[in-house]
């Protein structure tokens, strides 16, 4: 597995990654930008398999998209993405990366946990087809996180 920058050439597999993975996410979000950065898993026989996007804002990133196509999903695809994120926000000197993920949305819980990410708080009913909350996870870059 090879994890890179998106290209301009990868756009129509992210947008079909993404219709089936999340298809809440707008494509337009995968449009380039300074404050946004997104890096794809490649397969050798596959091509793009999964992607991360992070967003920054001062010494804050945000992980605003992670998926990986089902058919390699277990594979260490989705923690690879992570670490590759964290890798990218420490390199831009972000201190902290937050997320907000479905509260039912098991897997990903579970894989941004054993990633280093702790739950700090929750919105009530923040998503909707279906209602459902937002956990709101966080996770310190470099020097451990103030309490709040
Ligand atoms: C969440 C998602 C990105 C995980 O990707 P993945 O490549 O399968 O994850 P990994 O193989 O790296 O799994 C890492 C760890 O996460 C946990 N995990 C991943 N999928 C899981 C599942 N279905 N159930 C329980 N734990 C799971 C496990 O602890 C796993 O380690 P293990 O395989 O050694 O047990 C993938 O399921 C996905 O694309 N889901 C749809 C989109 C989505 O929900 N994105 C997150 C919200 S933005």
């Amino acid at each position: 597995m090879n994890i890179r920058p998106a290209e301009a050439a990868d756009r129509a597999a992210l947008e079909a990654l993404a219709a089936a993975a999340l298809p809440s996410w707008p494509p337009a979000a995968f449009a380039p930008a300074d404050a946004r950065q997104i890096l794809v898993a490649e397969l050798p026989a596959h091509g793009v398999a999964g992607f991360v996007v992070v967003q920054f804002a001062l010494d804050e990133a945000e992980l605003q998209a992670l998926a990986v196509a089902a058919a390699h999903r277990r594979q260490g695809l989705g923690a690879a993405l992570t670490d590759a994120a964290f890798a990218c926000a420490r390199r831009r000197r972000a201190r902290v990366m937050f997320l907000e993920v479905r509260a039912s949305n098991r897997a990903a819980l579970q894989l941004y946990r054993r990633a280093g990410f702790e739950i700090y708080g929750k919105r009530p009913r923040y998503y909707r087809d279906p209602n459902e909350d937002a956990v709101l996870m966080r996770a310190a870059l470099d020097s451990p996180l103030p309490a709040i």
